[in-house]
């Protein structure tokens, strides 16, 4: 074997690449471009090699029918782990496969389904607060977007309502979101050397977790509700020992959700509303169907198996700006992938932005066509085609959560108010740890009349 494997050839790539200017100008466009000129399964030389992997049957291989032989092992996992800690996104092994166990149940369709009230009771809130406001008035959409889906995670997930720290932790989520992705956050790795945006990122972390254990302490506190995620993990013992996890345990769990919860369908929510937007007769088919389903209402849970072209729309926006970009593996040993050779402890980066764009997938990729997700059209498409919340047993625990809360918050708001972008402002892409609007994105309202 290792003879064979000998023989292969590496993927083909670019000899050399000025690894901070790509990450500067922007690490999906230049994985794009990558595809462009090498194909599916390439390679290139940074500070280390990154074989970019685009190939949806090597893409399987990788998440799915090989994927112990693949680590979360690698430099920006390590990263993300600063703040994450070893919480289910960024933990492996047993450690992982212990904490999926425990929250798996918060995340089963029947659980998940029955959020849809308070869901809809947080998006009514948000739109009273918006009937307020005159035409002429400019809303951060973005930001509006970001505290309402941070306040159904910890009404959901964590049971409580902490609205009076929102504006705080939002602004402290959102340094942490950028900080990782930054070159200057590769000195987190070495935590002692006092940067200036090591010293803000260090103040932030403490803060969150000032807020997160008093979050904890409350829930210990005689006759607290224990039927949500902390509750479980409070309850949870460990196999062997039989120990309770301790509280920086059950910290990096809560931070992980809170991070991985509610920025990731924020800025799904903020890029769908832009979509619409740009295309009037797709926004128009859409409030069509939302007005002869709904009627004006909200729509619940089992609503959503009737409202096909809504479901369709936030498929098509996830497709064109999947929030989590990228995703990044270490090989354990060395592979095989379509013909190459991948040698050990190799960086895998597989990136739903590339996959996404992919003209064999999607013709005219660049089209934002909500027909894409019709049954029969993907029927005909490789199932690793389409990968916004990963796939394999690492997939996206919240995915159900994601696409029911993305969908309610639209069909309510869509329904009461146009949402219309001002028209001199740039919209460019950041990716950060989620691919967001660089500059947020300001919006006036128009109601809808009825
Ligand atoms: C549009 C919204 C979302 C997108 C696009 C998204 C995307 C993803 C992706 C691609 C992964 C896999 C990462 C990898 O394989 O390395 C992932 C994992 C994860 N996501 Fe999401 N996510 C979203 C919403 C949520 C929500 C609402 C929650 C929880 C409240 C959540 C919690 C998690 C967790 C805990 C993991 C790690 C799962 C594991 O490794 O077992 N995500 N997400």
């Amino acid at each position: 074997m290792g003879e064979t494997l000998d023989r292969l050839p590496l993927p083909p790539g670019p000899n050399w690449t000025n690894i901070g200017a790509a990450l500067r100008a922007s690490p999906p466009t230049y994985l794009l471009n990558l595809f462009k000129k090498y194909g599916e399964i390439a390679r290139f030389k940074g500070a280390f090699t990154v074989y970019a992997i685009n190939n949806p049957d090597c893409v399987k291989n990788i998440l799915t029918s090989a994927w112990p032989q693949y680590s979360k092992n690698t430099i920006d996992y390590k990263v993300i782990s600063a703040v994450f800690g070893n919480g289910l996104v960024t933990s492996d092994g047993d450690d992982w496969a212990r904490q999926r166990r425990i929250m798996q149940p918060v995340f089963s369709s029947r659980s998940v389904n029955s959020f849809d009230n308070v869901i809809n009771k947080t998006t009514s809130a948000l739109a009273d607060n918006w009937s307020k406001q005159s035409t002429h008035d400019l809303i951060w959409l973005d930001r509006d977007m970001s505290k309402i889906t941070f306040q159904v995670v910890s009404r959901t997930l964590f049971g409580t309502n902490i609205d009076h720290v929102s504006d705080e932790m939002i602004d402290i989520l959102d340094l942490l979101n950028i900080h990782p992705m930054r070159l200057s956050a590769l000195l987190r790795l070495f935590p002692w050397i006092p940067s200036p945006s090591n010293k803000r990122f260090l103040r932030a972390n403490r803060r969150l977790d000032e807020i997160v254990y008093t979050l904890i302490e409350e829930h210990q506190l005689p006759g607290a509700c224990q039927e949500n995620i902390v509750g479980r993990l409070l309850a949870a013992k460990d196999d062997d020992s039989k120990a309770s996890l301790t509280a920086e345990q059950i910290r990096d769990e809560v931070v992980t959700l809170m991070l991985a919860g509610h920025e990731t369908s924020a800025v799904s929510l903020t890029w769908t509303f832009y979509l619409l937007s740009q295309h009037p007769e797709i926004e128009e088919r859409l409030c069509e169907e939302l007005e002869s389903k709904l009627n004006g209402a909200p729509a619940t849970s089992s609503d959503l198996a009737e409202l096909s072209y809504l479901k369709q729309v936030v498929q098509e926006s996830l497709r064109l700006y999947p929030a989590v970009w990228g995703v990044s593996r270490r090989s354990l040993d060395e592979a095989i992938l379509g013909g190459y050779r991948i040698p050990k402890n190799s960086y895998i980066a597989i990136t739903p932005y590339v996959l996404h764009r992919d003209p064999n997938s999607w013709p005219e990729p660049e089209k934002f066509d909500p027909g894409r997700f019709s049954p029969e059209q993907i029927k005909s498409r490789h199932s690793y085609s389409y990968l916004p919340f990963g796939a394999g047993p690492r997939t996206c625990i919240g995915a159900g959560m994601a696409m029911l809360e993305i969908q309610l918050i639209l069909a309510q708001l869509l329904q009461k108010f146009k949402v219309i972008p001002i028209t001199d402002q740039q919209i460019e892409v950041e990716a950060a740890v989620t691919l967001k609007p660089r500059h947020g994105l300001k919006v006036r309202l128009e109601p809808r009349i009825k």
